[in-house]
């Protein structure tokens, strides 16, 4: 039986990590074509932050209006407890993993809290090799470097942009992975190096070791020297940082070249148009059986996830404070159920 309250991460304001409350919570009733699942582990994600900031960053016209309480967070890793009818290729007791209704800008995944509803479109089995700490970790950075990279996988209209985002082939390419050691950074670049690509990383010199080992083949420490200034010739860039200084890797790129910010903030389309650089981005989008494509990888440990710390979900304020110091190797990850193998 399934218990009438739970506890849960709530925000009943905006505001720094202090904001984030551990209390109870009622357990979220399952609507059909969803499951009930019990939480394992939350890999935490900037979404987590913007919504309990209030989506400052975002212009204004963006923001939408919050409904408090609101349970942050979309990744979870955890064990189906309960089925809603018509769920097929799910059963009580499996283990799956997922990113929960993204984009909803309203905290619609509410993953900070011991049970989540998910519809089952957004579940994956989780790999067998690999524990809930690593699953929960997956799914928002490995299905951004997935739709960026290998396959958009839907005809959403896109946020972002007016055109549709088109994956290029990488066999053989030269790729430049920009704050590759961060969540997205470093498994855009394994997923690359998969693809067969030559992979540039750029971060902190700290990430090097950890970075040549997930296969860079080339290592810029931005702190030493300007990517923009040491990389040439490159076909694609992903730039994981974005923002209005993503222009900047114009000039590293071939012409035919591609350029990929992660986050808003792209101005110098004149300039790209001039050099022959394709620009484009899009909003990542919950997707099982992307994820379940992803899983594989991770089950062959092709790709690792890495995990740069972890919490309590209790301590999720702990987790956003480390978030706020930057220099992310890999993850953070909540843990919620006690005395189990994550
Ligand atoms: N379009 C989408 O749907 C989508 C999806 C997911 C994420 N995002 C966005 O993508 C961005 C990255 O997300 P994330 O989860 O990967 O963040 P993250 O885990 O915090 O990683 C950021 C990384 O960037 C590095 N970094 C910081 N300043 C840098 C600089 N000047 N040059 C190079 N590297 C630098 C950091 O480490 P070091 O400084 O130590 O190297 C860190 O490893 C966020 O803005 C997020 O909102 C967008």
């Amino acid at each position: 039986m399934t218990a009438k309250t739970m506890k849960a991460i709530r925000l009943h304001e905006f505001g720094g990590p202090q904001v984030l409350r551990y209390e109870d919570a009622p357990v979220p009733a399952l609507r059909p074509g969803e499951v009930l699942v019990r939480v394992h582990a939350v890999g935490i994600n900037p979404p987590d932050w913007y919504l309990r900031e209030g989506y400052r960053n975002l212009p204004p016209e963006w923001r939408p209006v919050i409904p408090f309480p609101v349970i942050p967070g979309t990744d979870v890793s955890g064990v189906v407890e309960a089925i809603a009818g018509n769920v097929d290729g799910f059963a009580v007791g499996d283990e799956v993993f997922g990113m929960v209704r993204f984009p909803g800008l309203k905290g619609e995944g509410a993953a900070y809290a011991e049970y989540v509803a998910v519809p089952v479109a957004e579940l994956a089995h989780k790999p067998v090799g690999i524990d809930h700490l690593h699953a929960a970790a997956a799914p928002m950075a490995g299905l951004t470097a997935w739709q960026y990279l290998v396959e958009l996988g839907h005809d959403q209209p896109n946020p972002l942009q007016a055109q549709r985002h088109h994956p290029v082939p990488l066999d053989g390419k030269r790729v430049l992975v920009n704050g590759a050691a961060g969540g997205v950074g470093h498994l855009a670049l394994q997923v690359a190096k998969w693809q067969g690509a030559h992979v540039t990383a750029v971060a902190s010199g700290a990430h090097e070791a950890f970075l040549r080992e997930l296969g860079a083949d080339e290592f810029i420490d931005y702190t030493h020297s300007a990517p923009e200034e040491v990389a040439r010739d490159l076909d694609l860039v992903v730039d994981t940082l974005g923002g209005p200084t993503t222009g900047r890797f114009l000039r590293t790129l071939k012409r035919g070249g591609a350029l990929f910010p992660v986050f808003i903030g792209f101005s110098d389309a004149q300039e790209a148009a001039q050099r022959g650089i394709t620009v484009s981005m899009t909003q990542v989008r919950s997707s099982g059986s992307q994820l379940a494509a992803f899983g594989k990888l991770l089950d062959a440990g092709t790709v690792r996830v890495a995990i740069d710390s972890r919490f309590a979900l209790a301590e999720a304020r702990a987790a956003h404070e480390r978030a706020a110091r930057g220099h992310l190797q890999g993850k953070i990850v909540l843990t919620v159920a006690d005395g189990e193998a994550w």
